[in-house]
């Protein structure tokens, strides 16, 4: 175990534990937004940041991928933590003004926007958690960034439909800012992709990745409850009998 000292408060946790964790152990609030718990920490967004004294020198760290060390001191609110966390602030709402999680932490940290940086007008903060999320948990890695700086983006392979994707969902689960749009078309309907083809309905359209996925039908109650292809997906991943997904959850369950 491992004794850290955090805002003047004495905790003790495991090897490994990230700042962060140490700090909400104490209930002590550091605001995140690329950080999730079922993800690897990316250490993107630096709006997690915190000042750490070790053997005399002080630094400016993002918590939650800077692992706890015995004797460490942490600061999670002096002034330049939060002017930093101000600053990202506003970066990231001059990239996404729209983004609701961010308008909200600008109001909580009094950040007005920016005037100076021409609005991308996007709601994608490259904050990687669609990414990390369909990589770590899902295990399809079907996007990842694109461009560089200020343009970088969550994306499938060179902005084409993505072959990989399965359409699960996971990713406009899991985005902070809602920048993934993901919706089903019943039979009958039809819906237009980014690039121009037609997909009908019941389908899973996600137009982020370009995807418009067949969805597949309850042998009991007809309804479609699923992408055809992520059924096969998980059938094979989890070595599920061939049949396991003929019917949807909920007449599984009655
Ligand atoms: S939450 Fe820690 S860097 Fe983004």
């Amino acid at each position: 175990m491992v004794t850290v000292k955090i805002n003047g408060k004495e905790v003790k946790v495991p090897k490994g534990t990230t700042v962060l964790q140490a700090a909400r152990k104490l209930d002590i609030h550091i605001p995140t937004l690329c950080y999730h718990e079922a993800l690897t920490p990316y250490g993107g967004c630096r709006l997690c940041v915190v000042a750490v004294t070790r053997d005399g020198a002080t630094q400016i760290v993002s918590s939650c991928d800077y692992e706890v060390a015995e004797g460490l001191e942490v600061k999670t609110e002096t002034d330049v933590v939060l002017e930093i966390r101000k600053f990202v602030i506003e970066l990231l709402l001059a990239e996404a003004p729209d983004a609701k999680i961010l308008k909200e932490l600008a109001q909580e940290m009094g950040v007005k926007p920016l005037k100076r940086f021409k609005p991308r007008n996007e709601l994608c903060i490259a904050c990687g958690q669609c990414i990390r999320a369909c990589k770590e948990i899902v295990g399809v890695s079907a996007i990842d960034f694109a461009q560089r700086g200020y343009e970088k983006k969550a994306a499938s392979p060179f902005f084409e439909r993505s072959q990989d994707c399965i359409g699960c969902g996971t990713c406009y689960n899991i985005c902070p800012t809602g920048a993934i749009t993901l919706k089903d078309i019943a039979e009958g309907e039809k819906a237009l992709l980014p690039d121009g083809s037609e997909v009908a309905g019941p389908a899973r359209i996600i137009d982020n990745w370009k995807v418009g996925l067949e969805l597949k039908r309850c042998k009991q109650c007809g309804e479609p409850f699923a992408p055809q292809f992520q059924l096969e997906y998980f059938t094979k991943k989890v070595k599920l009998p061939e049949d396991f997904f003929e019917v949807c959850v909920e007449c599984r369950t009655l």
